[in-house]
């Protein structure tokens, strides 16, 4: 890897941070009534993610889709099997509920996605097509269901109406 690719790798990470940052930031202007505030955050996390988009394309990290949903695989699964638990487990022993809370339903939530991905894996490898269902996410914890939103999120027990249709 040259140092471009690196530095392209390392610019990637932040600017897909800085998008994440900005909607949070949108969203608490938007709460506090600062409403252009909000929509030039809105703006600037957009231009944020065609970087990110721009970085990774031209490092190669964007393969074919049967690759891509292999390295899916391997991210969820490092994150339920390996880094979620250890963190889990720390945040437990500094008693920080909050924290045990998000990274817990993180961790449940990475393995439904490892399920998804393996899923579609195999039906592609069938060389068929994938189902064409939608998919729901929770809004208070990002569990993700096939088809339709249950009455009661089983992840984080939030109501039917937190889930909203992914796009
Ligand atoms: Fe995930
Ligand atoms: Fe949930």
């Amino acid at each position: 890897m040259t140092k471009t690719d690196k530095n392209l790798k390392s610019a990637f990470s932040g600017e897909s941070q800085a998008n994440r940052r900005y909607l949070a930031f949108a969203k608490k202007a938007e709460s506090e009534g600062f409403t252009q505030a909000a929509k030039l955050f809105r703006a600037a996390a957009g231009a944020e993610t065609i970087h990110a988009l721009n970085h990774l394309r031209i490092i190669g990290e964007t393969k074919s889709t049967l690759e891509n949903l292999e390295t899916a695989v391997l991210g969820e699964t490092f994150e339920f099997k390996e880094m979620y638990p250890e963190y889990i487990n720390l945040a437990k022993q500094e008693g920080n509920k909050q924290a045990v809370w998000s990274l817990e339903v993180a961790n449940k939530v990475e393995k439904v996605h490892a399920n998804l991905f393996l899923r579609a894996i195999d039906v592609l490898k069938r060389q068929k097509e994938m189902a064409k269902i939608d998919y729901y996410i929770c809004g208070v914890c990002g569990n993700t269901v096939e088809g339709a939103p249950p009455e009661k999120c089983p992840i984080c027990s939030a109501p039917k109406a937190s889930f909203f249709r992914a796009g």
